[in-house]
């Protein structure tokens, strides 16, 4: 077959398409659903998952506890029409920043820029989505245009924003949203980047590289001779600065894979790496499919991180992992959370603290005594490298 773009001359996006449009579900803290989770869902998973629920609204909720409280977000929960969810939380201030794979922020511009994703089949004939040019993500479908007006707008806006050099990937989705709001007014109820930089919550990305966005900033270098890049760097300081800063610290994650560490890895930055030890994490909620028994972090217990200080080994009863699939636990999850008692925190609007919040980092390591190596040294010889060239 020849390589070309999905969607050959002569071929017409038959009924593919037919399927209801994928819309952004909002919870509204449903009482029957609360009903179900407290009553109905008493062992197993349904048993994790009530858990789960319980700890994030009566505890991190808590508004003297003052969690500061991560989300991280992987598997294809955008496409699958789960931002609302996200964007209530946002709203809420029921979260204070979030770690996603690239792709859930760039499917989640589709929804901004009004394309529409259709709810299909997992079980269709691929090879003729390719001849229709329409392109499947297990049963989400939509047209191949959608990718290719998306990336436009993004190679758009890294022109007319005139970032350059290296910025944090929050930096580059509060911008990204601000753009948004800008050309799309109104567009932060159906899109989480958007909403985002409205409540001015940052939004991280692990593998800022490994995403259409990454693609698209990628071309942006190569073709335009930009110097702009995410710089992993800047996103390490300020999460661990964020984490750092919190009187106490939680997270959701929902999958597992990169976000998941990189939320994880911000209490061993903080005492292995800068001499704070923080105590570790204070709540640990993961919704997965992941096993413990492979090895990997992304079914890696909340009792593992323990040894890795990243979870405080005092409050192992405030930490729940509920096997289940996100597009099922979550909305629940987030149904009982809008439903209960603390269902509004003040935001924190952490994408205006960064600054602050990183000096302090930089200040608290100074006084910790971890003075910077000095320059290494390169050793008899290095300097003729050049010489011999
Ligand atoms: N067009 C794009 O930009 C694009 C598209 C797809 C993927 N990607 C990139 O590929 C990488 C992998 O992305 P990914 O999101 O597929 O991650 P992934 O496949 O690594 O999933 C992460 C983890 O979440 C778990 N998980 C996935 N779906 C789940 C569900 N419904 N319920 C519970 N757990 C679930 C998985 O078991 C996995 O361990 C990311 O860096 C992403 O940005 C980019």
């Amino acid at each position: 077959m020849p390589h070309r773009a999905p969607g050959s001359p002569g071929h017409h996006a038959s009924n593919y398409l037919s399927g209801k449009t994928i819309t952004y579900y909002r919870p509204r803290g449903s009482a029957d659903v609360r009903d179900l989770i407290d009553g109905g869902f008493q062992a197993f998973n349904a048993g994790r998952l009530s858990e789960a629920c319980h700890i994030f609204a009566d505890k991190m909720l808590a508004p003297e506890h003052d969690t500061t409280i991560g989300l991280t977000v992987a598997g294809a929960l955008t496409p699958a029409g789960l931002g609302g969810c996200v964007i209530e939380l946002i709203d809420r201030g029921m979260v204070d920043f979030i770690v996603s794979t690239g792709a859930n922020l760039y499917h989640d511009l589709h929804y901004a820029l009004n394309f529409t994703l259709h709810r299909g089949s997992p079980f269709l004939d691929d090879v003729d989505l390719y001849e229709q040019g329409i392109i499947r993500i297990y049963d989400v479908l939509f047209p191949a245009n959608v990718l290719l007006e998306t990336d436009r707008y993004i190679r758009d806006f890294l022109v007319r924003s005139g970032m350059s050099g290296p910025v944090s990937s929050s930096e580059l989705h509060y911008r990204l949203g601000l753009d948004l709001l800008e050309r799309y007014p109104g567009c932060a109820e159906y899109s989480v980047v958007a909403s985002a930089a409205q409540a001015g919550m940052p939004i991280y990305t692990s593998s800022p590289g490994d995403s259409s966005i990454g693609m698209n900033i990628a071309y942006h270098e190569l073709m335009n001779g930009s110097t702009l890049m995410v710089d992993p760097n800047k996103d390490v300081n300020e999460v661990c600065a964020i984490i750092l800063a919190g009187k106490k610290n939680g997270c959701v994650i929902l999958g597992g894979g990169s976000p998941k560490n990189f939320y994880l890895q911000g209490q061993p930055t903080l005492w292995e790496v800068y001499g704070i030890p923080k105590g570790g994490n204070d709540y640990f909620i993961q919704i997965t499919t992941d096993q413990v028994v492979w090895g990997g972090l992304s079914g890696a217990t909340p009792a593992e991180a323990v040894s890795w200080g990243k979870v405080n080994p005092a409050v192992l009863p405030d930490t729940c992992v509920a096997y289940c699939d996100s597009t099922i636990a979550f909305p629940l999850f987030c149904e009982y959370a809008v439903g209960a008692e603390h269902n509004r925190r003040p935001r924190k609007e952490l994408v205006h603290k960064r600054e602050a919040l990183v000096a302090d980092l930089l200040r608290q390591a100074r006084d910790a005594g971890r003075t910077p190596a000095a320059a290494v040294d390169p050793g008899p010889g290095a300097g003729e490298i050049d010489r011999h060239r």
